[in-house]
């Protein structure tokens, strides 16, 4: 091993005296990792590590993450920049080139999605198959898999050309494809795209317009959708990347990860804590009890409430999202007015902020409002139901799925997944036959 002491760690395994020189990998940035690889060769032990706490599963230049500062960056570039400057469109570019596009290069990447958004037209076919009262989730894990079988023979997965086509489709069709899961559920007639719209207008205009009346989607609604889609197209590997990459790793159609992807975000505690805040701000509004009674109940540890938008898994100072996007909240409230449908709730949800922002409690742990907290007040504000507000993330993080999706294919350091395990169950035995058990 090439290795010098600095760049190693020492293993030594007390019962047999043994011991292996384990090789640090630096990265470009952030935590330094230790290459285990060679353990179960030389030593016999596999690791023990569910939940992924302590293991990096790939390498990966997409994302960078620090929990520990509050940072978040695409392709180098802060979120934070990216959320003043850029666009969806062109965050999608990044994702996918790792390079921001020059002016030619994101007119030409626009009129490849804008041209790819219609779907096949024996998709809407399979809407029919979905009872009325599907959740919008269940059609969209069922409708993306369909793709598979749609586009199955075309792909090659080992060609990059061929690659970046099925990521064009799959960012271009999400929007129609979860449109057409609320048009469906609702019993209105499918929308199809417009090409003379940007991509969160298209999205708006597949929602809610009619056959029966012009629609105009509000400007205050896209550019706060193009923000909150920005902010979630991609958040390194947590679970729902994971399972894409996982289930690529056997060279399954990209479509199918994709759809794998989609069922692992559907999980309430992943995409759908933004749909827990607006359901415990209703609890609130329709119970008795003002959000001081809340507030000292998420801090009453024998209570198992918690206020849900606050605090993070990984962002330990602050979510960044979050803070890019309070503001949008705010103006949009204001502009909105008193007096709409839902003012109790936003009320109530801006004096949860204020209170928990100045209580020790929240304050001592670092329990800010998280991304979910303001992006599930917005969605709301927005019209938007509460069932759409995992939709709405899983075409967002779409272009995030694929784009390590096609890095790992690239990879050549990438193989099948498949995990180790600790195995706790019965030693070997005889079969006995049924009438002696
Ligand atoms: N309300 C009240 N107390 C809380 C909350 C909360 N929302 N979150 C954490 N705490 C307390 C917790 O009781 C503990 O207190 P103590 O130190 O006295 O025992 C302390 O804060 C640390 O909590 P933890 O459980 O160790 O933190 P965690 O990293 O395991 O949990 C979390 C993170 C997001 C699961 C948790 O904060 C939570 O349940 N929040 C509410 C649900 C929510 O908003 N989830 C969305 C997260 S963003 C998703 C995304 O990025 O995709």
């Amino acid at each position: 091993m090439s290795n010098s002491k600095k760049d190693t760690v020492t293993l030594i395994d007390n019962s047999t005296g043994k011991e292996i020189e384990l090789p640090i990998l630096r990265p470009s940035n952030g935590t330094p990792t230790i290459d285990v690889r060679g353990l179960y060769r030389e030593l016999g032990y596999f690791t023990y590590d569910p939940g992924f706490l302590s293991t990096a599963s790939c390498r990966s230049s997409i994302t960078f993450l620090d929990g520990e500062k509050g940072v978040l960056q695409y392709g180098g570039y802060p979120i934070e920049q990216l959320a003043k400057h850029s666009t969806f469109l062109e965050v999608c570019y990044l994702l996918l080139d790792g390079e921001l596009p020059n002016e030619k290069e994101l007119k030409q990447f626009t009129t490849i999605i804008t041209c790819h958004t219609m779907l096949h037209e024996a998709l809407k076919r399979f809407y029919s198959g979905f009872r009325r009262d599907a959740h919008p989730m269940a059609i969209m894990v069922g409708t993306v898999g369909a793709l598979s079988a749609f586009y199955h023979d075309d792909i090659d997965i080992r060609n990059p050309e061929h690659r970046i086509i099925a990521a064009h489709q799959l960012i271009a069709k999400m929007p129609t494809i979860a449109a057409w899961s609320y048009r469906y559920a609702n019993g209105l007639p499918f929308t199809y795209p417009k090409n003379n719209l940007s991509y969160a207008e298209n999205f708006l205009h597949m929602m809610f317009s009619m056959p029966t009346e012009e629609y105009t989607p509000d400007p205050y609604y896209v550019k706060a959708l193009d923000l909150i889609m920005i902010l979630h197209a991609d958040h390194e590997q947590n679970a729902s990347t994971s399972t894409v990459r996982l289930t690529g790793s056997s060279e399954a159609n990209p479509f199918a990860a994709v759809a794998a992807g989609i069922a692992s975000l559907w999980g309430p505690a992943h995409g759908g804590a933004n749909e827990s805040v607006i359901r415990m701000l209703v609890d609130i509004v329709d119970s008795d009890k003002d959000a001081q009674y809340y507030i000292d109940r998420a801090k009453d540890k024998s209570n198992k409430f918690r206020l849900m938008g606050f605090g993070h898994r990984v962002y330990k100072s602050h979510d960044p999202r979050a803070i890019i996007i309070r503001q949008t909240c705010h103006d949009l409230l204001k502009n909105l007015g008193e007096n709409n449908e839902y003012q109790e709730l936003f009320d109530t949800a801006m004096e949860l902020e204020k209170i928990a922002l100045e209580d020790e409690y929240f304050v001592s742990r670092n329990l800010y409002p998280n991304v979910d907290f303001y992006s599930g007040i917005i969605l709301l504000a927005m019209g938007i139901p509460l069932n759409m507000f995992t939709v709405i993330f899983s075409m967002s993080r779409t272009v995030g799925w694929i784009s390590h999706w096609n890095e790992m294919i690239q990879d050549p350091e990438s193989r099948i997944g498949r995990p180790r395990q600790l195995y706790n169950g019965a030693l070997p035995r005889d079969y006995v036959d049924i009438k002696t058990r």
